[in-house]
């Protein structure tokens, strides 16, 4: 069963990245940022707290997102396996997965932060699917167009640079602990560790990672 971790700063490339391997694994995956964004769509009681703390930078309560994820895990899709981008993002989060979930590999996309902001400045979504564009590092096909819908790209409400200082912040202060903690876990536990340089380009990062668990798979 393989399950893996994608770990990585805001615009790190984990989305990007989580979408290639599930489509060359056929490994499902589960998005935190997505599914937070989905329950402002979808639960009327939720939508205020977390589009109020999204939208100023920060990170949603931890038992909050334990119960999602905790739900989500448990649909049939994922009982094989899966791919899961921004969880956890903080020690607690971790501890939560630890004890009853064995988690094979963390994948770290290791980042500069001239390189984060420019992903984050130009990058466009389509919001129905999540899927991911960059104006110029990585464009659709036709300007401002889903590549397989057709439908148009927007801009997240959190893509600007106030709040990304402030996720930036986030993540310095409670997910970049996780590195260290993940690293000690290796030493008593299965789990793989691998950083990924991820100021190359898309494919190469994409490869980098392929050859990782491709060599980890077969042993
Ligand atoms: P989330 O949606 O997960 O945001 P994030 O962590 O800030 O990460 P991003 O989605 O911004 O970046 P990414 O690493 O996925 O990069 P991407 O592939 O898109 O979370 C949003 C919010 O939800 C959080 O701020 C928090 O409030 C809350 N939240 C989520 N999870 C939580 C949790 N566990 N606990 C508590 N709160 C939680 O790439 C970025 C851009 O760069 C794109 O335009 C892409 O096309 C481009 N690009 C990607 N790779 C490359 C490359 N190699 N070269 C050039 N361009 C590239
Ligand atoms: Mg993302």
């Amino acid at each position: 069963m393989t399950r893996i971790i994608i770990l990585g700063a805001p615009g790190s490339g984990k989305g990007t990245q989580t979408q290639l391997l599930s489509q060359y694994f056929c490994i499902p995956f589960i998005s935190a940022g997505e599914i937070l964004r989905q329950e402002i769509k979808n639960n009327k009681q939720n939508k205020k707290y977390i589009k109020k703390t999204i939208n100023k930078g920060k990170l949603v309560n931890n038992s909050f997102i334990i119960k999602l994820i905790k739900k989500k895990i448990q649909e049939k899709i994922y009982l094989n396996g899966f791919i899961l981008d921004g969880f956890p993002r903080t020690i607690e989060q971790a501890e939560f997965l630890n004890k009853d979930i064995k988690i094979k590999f963390i994948i770290y996309l290791k980042i500069k932060l001239t390189n984060i902001l420019n992903r984050i400045e130009g990058r466009l979504i389509h919001e129905p699917s999540g899927r991911t564009y960059h104006k110029i590092l990585n464009p659709p096909k036709k300007k401002n167009l889903d590549d397989l819908t057709g439908e148009i790209l927007t801009k997240r409400k959190d893509d600007n640079k106030k709040i990304i200082s402030t996720r930036i912040k986030e993540y310095e202060i409670f997910t970049k602990p996780l590195i260290q903690w993940f690293k000690r876990e290796t030493l008593t536990n299965s789990i793989k560790y691998f950083e990924i340089n991820s100021n190359n380009s898309i494919q190469k990062i994409h490869q980098d990672i392929i050859k990782k668990l491709n060599i980890n798979l077969k042993n």
